[in-house]
């Protein structure tokens, strides 16, 4: 649905008939010539097709009535929907939303996971015999929905790697542990190129850099997809496209302003990536898309043919499936979560309607009863799901038990490989094994802080350690590491002296947080000690005491924390590591003899840090670090001078 927002068309209204006709016809040769530049912007790339699996897939097609072809197209969410239904309604596809379990059990186990699927799967081959379920689920760092499994760092603490044979591996180990428990289909890589970091989602981009994220995102696709047809890998999902990263002001599912080019070189960068190592599904972006060039407002991704058609499938020859994002349909003008022909004709194939299936299935069927969705258009979106379902094989080769979901010896590596330090004291870390170490900061003990957004829940704050029966805390990891009586807690730091101890270890954190919910709103700024006042009081009641304070700060996006490293004689952005706090331990405290002795803190920003409250951007020109930032544990930056600290409360920043 796209309207000109340009002043040749602003002045349409005023003019005469025979003018404004003119000019229409103008208009229409403008709109023409928007949509070249739009599809030319990206590079043309040929549609390869497999002449056997071609067959394969008209003649399953043949087989299907309208009411069978729309069930494919369909995607309940597991909480409203039985195996019966699947089998009445020929289901092609469920998902488990973010806290979405079988029997709504957050403790089910591998097997209870895999014995669902397989009841589902079982009643859709009764429905459309050959035609196999898929079920697609948010494994975003492991398989974050099951308890028990491995979670490993966020994108946005991999980007500091950016080791992408390390990404390869972990998505290898994501794609084993969503096959243990009988699941096809993962919702990753998220692609974003995050322009604006006070987005909620900003953690699920691998940075700044479209190189940087066409480079990871590819070897996400290919680590999850290796093995598709020996039941080892699952479909990955280039998403979302397209563009999701750049909304004004970082608004969630907003608006993202881009001329062609930008939307191709800068927000679509992730997606060649993604077709390199042939990705077979794309979610759309919940967000709208405005070229700048030639001011028009194209309004949302699902209802945007010339993207999501002439560009993906056209254009670039994406002969997979697209999916919807969670009732983004609803979204489209003129539609709702029930019923929208204009994002199935605008390319839409596979419709996420979670709760709303029934009325769905029954408004599409009369959308093309009568015409309004041509029988061509539903054809071309079955054989493009039946394309993906006969590239894997649907039945699993791997165990359905905990330990086919656990990598944490690699997870640990993800972690130490990610940690940025960022101010640092000439030989301070790693600590001696003999020190006595004072921790503070709610934080360290607390593995839903570690884990951040998606972790068993959709937030990751409405959990608890009992739901990480498998995960290493930071507090745990030090104990581990220097002897329990070596290590004191002290959340609040408000018990202890730190004078009879030998150096603080401090950590900081973001309340977990998912998608909008994660938005820094136009109220507040990136000031951290703003929003969580508690982690300064700590910080102020150990530093200056005469022991070296070594903070961690646990966060989905770069943070203004001058306030806070002016307290700290070390820190480090450590993200959102996971269970595996182990991996912090390892730079922070010395080897012991014969441990392998670590490379020191090789972590890099993939976005440039704050040095001030309203630092934004992710084109800063005068953060305190740029992309690349960090020190390597020998080098020290020691700032001479405090980094400057403005008056609070901090004007609300400029719109
Ligand atoms: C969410 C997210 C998307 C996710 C989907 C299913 O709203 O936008 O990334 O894959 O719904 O949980």
């Amino acid at each position: 649905m796209r309207r000109s927002t340009s002043p040749t068309s602003l002045l349409l209204p005023l003019l005469g008939p025979g003018l404004a006709a003119a000019l229409l016809t103008g208009t229409a040769a403008a709109q023409a010539v928007e949509t070249d530049s739009i599809v030319q912007a990206w590079p043309a790339r040929p549609t390869i097709r497999d002449a056997a699996l071609e067959a394969r897939v008209e003649a399953a097609l043949k087989t299907l009535t309208l009411r069978q072809k729309i069930g494919q197209m369909t995607q309940p969410e597991i909480r409203a929907i039985t195996p019966d239904e699947v089998r009445e309604h020929a289901i092609g596809t469920v998902l488990n939303g973010g806290g979405g379990w079988p029997g709504q059990d957050r403790a089910a186990t591998p097997a209870q996971w895999r014995a669902l699927s397989e009841q589902f799967q079982a009643a859709a081959l009764q429905a459309t015999p050959g035609i196999p379920l898929l079920w697609g689920t948010d494994a975003v760092h492991g398989h974050n929905n099951v308890r028990g499994a491995t979670l490993f760092p966020h994108h946005i603490a991999l980007g500091a790697t950016r080791d992408a044979d390390l990404v390869r591996d972990i998505s290898r180990a994501t794609a084993r542990a969503v096959r243990a428990s009988g699941l096809h289909w993962a919702f990753a890589p998220t692609l974003a190129v995050v322009q604006d970091v006070r987005w909620g989602r900003t953690y699920e981009s691998y940075g700044a850099d479209p190189a940087l994220v066409r480079r990871l995102g590819r070897a996400e696709v290919e680590g999850l997809q290796e093995g598709l047809k020996d039941g080892r890998g699952v479909l990955a999902t280039a998403k979302h496209f397209v563009a999701d990263g750049g909304t004004r002001r970082g608004i969630d599912q907003g608006v993202s302003p881009a001329t062609p080019s930008e939307l191709a070189q800068v927000h679509g960068a992730g997606y060649l990536g993604a077709l390199d190592a042939g990705v077979l599904t794309v979610m759309a972006s919940f967000s709208s898309w405005t070229d700048s060039a030639a001011y028009v407002e194209h309004g949302k991704m699902h209802g945007n043919a010339t993207l999501l058609t002439g560009v993906l499938k056209e254009r670039l020859g994406f002969d997979g499936l697209v999916v919807s994002d969670w009732d983004g349909i609803g979204q489209v003008p003129g539609c709702t979560r029930e019923d929208c022909p204009a994002a199935i004709n605008a390319g839409i194939d596979v419709i996420m309607v979670p709760f709303h299936w029934k009325p769905f299935i029954e408004n599409t069927v009369r959308a093309v009863e009568q015409g309004r969705i041509p029988m061509a258009r539903i054809d071309d979106a079955v054989r493009r799901i039946l394309r993906v379902k006969f590239s894997l094989a649907t039945a699993s080769a791997v165990p359905p038990t905990v330990e086919a979901m656990q990598a944490p010896e690699l997870a640990r590596r993800a972690v130490r490989e990610s940690l940025v330090l960022l101010k640092n004291k000439p030989g301070l870390l790693p600590l001696p094994r003999s020190a006595r170490v004072l921790v503070v900061g709610a934080a360290a003990d607390s593995l839903p802080h570690q884990a951040g957004g998606w972790s068993v829940t959709w937030q990751g704050r409405d959990t608890t350690n009992a739901d990480y029966p498998q995960g290493t805390t930071l507090l745990a990891a030090l104990r581990q590491r220097l002897g329990a009586d070596h290590v004191v807690f002290d959340a609040d730091a408000s018990h202890q002296d730190p004078k009879q101890f030998d150096a603080i270890v401090a950590v900081l954190a973001e309340t977990p947080y998912a998608e909008g919910e994660g938005d820094v709103r136009i109220t507040e700024n990136l000031r951290h000690s703003r929003r969580q006042p508690r982690d300064l009081a700590v910080l102020q009641r150990v530093s200056g005491r005469g022991k070296p304070v070594v903070t961690l700060l646990y966060s989905g996006r770069p943070l203004y924390v001058n306030d806070l490293a002016n307290r700290s004689d070390a820190f480090i952005a450590a993200w959102q590591p996971g269970t595996e706090g182990a991996g912090m331990a390892d730079l922070l405290v010395a080897p012991a003899a014969g441990e392998p002795a670590w490379p020191g803190f090789t972590g890099r920003l993939s976005f440039p840090w704050p040095a001030g409250p309203c630092q934004f951007s992710s084109h800063e020109r005068h953060p305190w670090w740029p992309v690349g930032g960090g020190l390597s544990g020998k080098e020290a930056r020691v700032d001479a001078k405090p980094l400057p600290e403005p008056a609070d409360p901090q004007p609300i920043c400029p719109l």
